[in-house]
C-alpha cells in the first residue's frame, strides 16, 4: 500500500551540507519527498519527540545534538514507505549499516547517524503530525 513516513536528515547532515545528497539517495529508492522543511529544533519539541527514549541513558545527549544546529524534516510517501525508507537509512549504528544505505554513507556514529525514520504506521502518523500540517503535505 502507499503509505507515509517521517523522516528527519539530523543536525550531522544540515552542517556537513549533506541534505541534497541524502535527498539523491531517498529519490533514487523510489520515496517521494512530499513535505520538507529546515528548522531549528527547540527543547521541548525534541523532549517530545524523543519522550519514548526519556529513560534511556543517552537521551540527554540524543536531545542536545537534536537541538544543535538545522534539522531538515521530511514527509516520504510511496509504496511500503515505512519499511522501505528504513531499509534506505541502514542500521541505527553506521558501523552495522549495509553498503549503499544512507547511515553506511554519511553517518558518523550511533548518535550521529545523519538521519531518522519512523518505526511503525502508528509513530509515522504521530511523528508526522507534530511538525506539518495536513496542508502542508503535497502529493501530487
Ligand atoms: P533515531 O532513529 O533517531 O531514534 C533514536 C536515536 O537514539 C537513534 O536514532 C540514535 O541516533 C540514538 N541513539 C541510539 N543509541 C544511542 C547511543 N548509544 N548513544 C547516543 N545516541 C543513541
Amino acid at each position: 500500500a502507499i503509505e507515509r513516513t517521517f523522516s528527519i536528515l539530523k543536525p550531522d547532515a544540515t552542517t556537513r551540507n549533506l541534505t541534497g545528497a541524502i535527498n539523491a539517495v531517498i529519490e533514487k529508492a523510489g520515496l517521494k519527498i512530499v513535505a520538507q522543511k529546515r528548522m531549528r529544533m527547540s527543547l521541548p519539541e525534541a523532549r517530545r519527540f524523543y519522550a519514548v527514549h526519556s529513560e534511556r541513558p543517552f537521551f540527554g545527549e540524543l536531545v542536545d545534538f537534536m537541538v544543535s544546529a538545522p534539522v531538515v524534516v521530511q514527509v516520504l510517501e510511496g509504496e511500503n514507505a515505512i519499511a522501505k525508507y528504513r531499509e534506505v537509512m541502514g542500521a541505527t549504528n553506521p558501523a552495522q549499516a549495509a553498503e549503499g544505505t544512507i547511515r553506511k554513507l554519511f553517518a558518523l556514529s550511533v548518535g550521529e547517524n545523519s538521519v531518522h525514520g519512523s518505526d511503525s504506521a502508528d509513530n509515522a502518523k504521530i511523528e508526522i503530525a507534530q511538525f506539518f500540517s495536513e496542508n502542508e503535505i503535497i502529493s501530487a
